[in-house]
């Protein structure tokens, strides 16, 4: 049986990762500022991950929602801890796209309208909702067009209250990303932000921060939409939240009440996924990475800045884009097939580093050197 073909793929096999670095089958080593997708949050293959999913492994795997399963409440009491949202609720699932499903589903649901607020350029998920919700035309099939999606333009407040004053009782929702990631790396304002708070909160509608790949301390805060100081009402969660382990979740506001049946998934929240999730914000917590990809995100960032021939550097914290002119458009390629460094992109000529939290600042020179000399190796 053949594969479905939906992936481009890069013509190499990764067999073997540790921290920063992976290795193909051949052994060459590549620097990885990717993190796989902004999954790899406190590194490849870190030895309390690995032990803790493999000591959890002899217990049990899995077992289905309808039993106690005590380490989703200590996961959950531990992201209330680092996340400093304690007084939220956790509903966990198994990806990005099922937790802004359920997201949007239960600001539906609690509402009781039809309406969502998506905004250009933002990329949501594969899912029903979460496709329609998504600014990219191509990936909505029919049966997920939708008249209840109202696209905007990102961080244009005008237009954002203009809506609300037209159209505001019929809003269930706002979903936004922190910094949009596919979408090209593009922060949403503070001010942005606070108005989708006061809009939100003034009309009975829900504000959903989507922090698939923005949060879990991505940014130096556990969540990318923190910086603007208020409080959405439900956070959706995944990439980092398992350091490559599936699983996913929302963080619910104390004011959403639950019912029985309202949400549900068999795989969410299973032993396995948890052990590997609750490991991941321990290292966080022990190892103080929130400081450190703030810290090292800032010394990324002004590095890039100093670089001629890339320009608009930006980001925040270990979340960082930057535009790559035409003359030396192969940057990203040359990286990786000469330089050995995996990076991301977004279209049309933007470079993306979504690196591991826990990279080292000699790992960031090793980087900053490569990217030199791929650079004059195309002019
Ligand atoms: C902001 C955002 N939301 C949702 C998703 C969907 O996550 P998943 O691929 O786990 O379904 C992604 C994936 O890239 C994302 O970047």
């Amino acid at each position: 049986m053949k594969l479905f073909d939906v992936y481009p793929l890069n013509n190499i096999t990764i067999a073997k990762a540790k921290g920063s670095y992976v290795w193909d089958e051949k052994g060459t080593e590549y620097l990885d500022m990717y993190g796989g997708h902004a999954v790899i949050s406190i590194g490849h293959t870190h030895p309390y991950w690995v032990s803790a999913i493999e000591t959890q492994l002899h217990k049990i795997a899995f077992y289905s929602n309808s039993v106690i399963i005590p380490i989703q409440t200590q996961l959950a009491q531990k992201i209330g801890v680092v996340s400093g949202k304690n007084n939220f609720q956790l509903f966990l699932c198994n990806s990005g796209a099922e937790a802004n499903e359920n997201a949007i589903k239960l600001a539906s649901f609690v509402t009781a309208r039809k309406k969502i607020i998506s905004f250009t350029g933002s990329f949501h998920g594969r899912t029903s909702l979460a496709v329609a919700a998504t600014d990219n035309p191509s990936i909505v099939a029919p049966v997920n067009e939708t008249e209840n999606i109202i696209f905007l333009p990102f961080n244009d407040e005008s237009a954002l209250q203009a809506c609300f004053d037209a159209d505001g009782g019929s809003i269930a929702a706002v979903i936004i990303e922190g910094i949009q990631g596919v979408g090209g790396i593009r922060v949403a304002t503070n001010t942005f932000l606070q108005l989708i708070r006061s809009l939100c909160t003034k009309h009975g509608a829900l504000y959903v921060a989507d922090s698939v790949q923005c949060g879990y301390g991505r940014t130096g805060q556990f969540f990318a939409h923190d910086a603007a100081g208020v409080d959405a009402d439900i956070y959706s969660m995944a990439k980092g939240m398992g350091n490559g382990f599936p699983i996913g979740g929302i963080l619910i506001a104390p004011h959403i009440a639950p019912k029985y049946g309202m949400l549900g998934t068999t795989f969410g929240g299973n032993h396995l996924a948890c052990a590997a999730a609750l490991a991941v914000v321990e290292v966080m917590e022990q190892d103080n990475l929130l400081e450190a990809a703030a810290s090292n995100g800032t010394y990324l960032m002004d590095a890039l800045a100093k670089i001629p021939h890339i320009t608009n550097v930006r980001g925040r914290g270990l979340m960082i884009g930057f535009d790559v002119p035409d003359s030396i458009k192969d940057l990203k390629k040359v990286l990786l097939q000469e330089y050995k460094v995996f990076t991301g992109e977004a279209k049309p000529n933007v470079i993306r580093l979504l690196p591991s939290l826990a990279i080292t600042r000699a790992e960031i020179d090793v980087f900053l050197d490569r990217l030199q000399k791929a650079i004059q190796s195309l002019l």
